[in-house]
């Protein structure tokens, strides 16, 4: 008796993390799906899905271009190591930017993060590029396409998304988790593109 009871209840088990497992699987084909719809669009390198969240290019170490890297003072929240950030664009979007001054509609922007490893080299005190800390990616949308969608506003789709996490976005509104700290780049498109050299004529 108590042995059935027991095995009934491992089956129970069994099932109920048989059906999480497929509720999973199930919301990773549905986001994936929907990444795949909004690719055959063409609209920024398929970072977008239908309702417009946002992931993180696939492969974009490989395809973009490197724009710059910023070397980050270290604080309390990184136990005062230094951090980089790497920032990149596709090829097109340089192009475009260095013959018009602007970032074309359905320009994709990734901000790498990466914690910094210091160390003393035959160059002198030197720190390279060690674990992704996150991601922070922007795409230029000219059209306003998501009005009413807190991840999109001013001229910009918004997204931060945590180390080994490209699809799932942390960032809940656009004005309280990005824009204050972009305004000072209201100038150009709110984007720090004077640390581009890429971008440069
Ligand atoms: C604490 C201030 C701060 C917040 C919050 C912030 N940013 Fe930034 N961001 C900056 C600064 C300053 C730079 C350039 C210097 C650097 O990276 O240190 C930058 C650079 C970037 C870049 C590279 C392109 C550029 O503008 O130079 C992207 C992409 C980016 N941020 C996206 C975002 C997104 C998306 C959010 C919200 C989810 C966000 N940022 C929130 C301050 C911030």
């Amino acid at each position: 008796m108590i042995s059935t009871e027991y095995s009934g209840r491992c089956v129970l088990r069994l099932i109920l993390v048989a059906a999480a497992s497929a509720m999973v699987l199930i919301l990773a084909i549905a986001v994936d799906t929907a990444f795949a719809q909004s690719n055959r669009s063409g609209f920024a390198d398929g970072v977008v899905a239908a309702d417009g969240s946002l992931r993180v290019p696939e492969g974009f170490r490989e395809r973009y271009l490197m724009l710059g890297a910023w070397a980050v003072a270290g604080d309390a929240d990184t136990d005062g190591k230094l951090g980089l950030h790497v920032v990149y664009a596709p090829g097109d979007a340089v192009t475009a930017y260095r013959k018009t001054g602007r970032f074309p509609d359905g320009t994709v922007l990734v901000k790498e993060l990466f914690n910094g490893k210091t160390e003393d080299l035959t160059t002198g005190q030197a720190t390279s590029a060690a674990d992704v800390a996150g991601y922070f990616v922007m795409v230029k949308d000219g059209e306003g396409r998501f009005s009413g969608n807190p991840l999109w506003g001013d001229g910009w789709g918004w997204s931060f998304f945590a180390a080994g996490e490209t699809k799932m976005t942390q960032t809940k509104d656009y004005v309280t988790d990005c824009l204050g700290c972009h305004e000072p780049a209201r100038a150009t498109d709110l984007v720090y593109d004077y640390a581009y050299p890429v971008l440069r004529k």
